[in-house]
């Protein structure tokens, strides 16, 4: 079953470093963070958009996110908070991604 993400609406943004630039992206409810910072002009790098190229992983420096599938990251990457950007949906209201990283 597929989790419901902000039920409430309640996440309107989060915050990325991209290039050494902090971004406030709005955030679309069921969208992953990926398509918010492409709706938004920004350019991160990704390529399958389907959770096993690894192209769009990213470190989560804050908040929590749930991410919809992974078929690239190891326990490893987990264990150090990375996150694959074309997957993951906030649960919190202060996800903070770092592309850079
Ligand atoms: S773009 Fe390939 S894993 Fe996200």
């Amino acid at each position: 079953m597929k989790p419901e993400s902000n039920p409430a609406g309640d996440i309107l943004s989060f915050r990325a470093t991209l290039d050494g630039v902090e971004h406030e992206v709005p955030y679309t409810q069921g969208d992953a963070l990926l398509d918010c910072m492409l709706a938004d002009g920004l350019d991160p790098a990704f390529q399958c958009m389907d959770a096993h190229c690894g192209t769009c992983m990213v470190k989560l420096r804050h908040g929590e996110v749930e991410m919809r599938k992974n078929k690239v990251l190891s326990q490893r990457d987990l264990a150090e908070d990375y996150v694959l950007l074309c997957q993951s949906i906030p649960l919190s209201a202060d996800v903070w991604v770092n592309c850079d990283e």
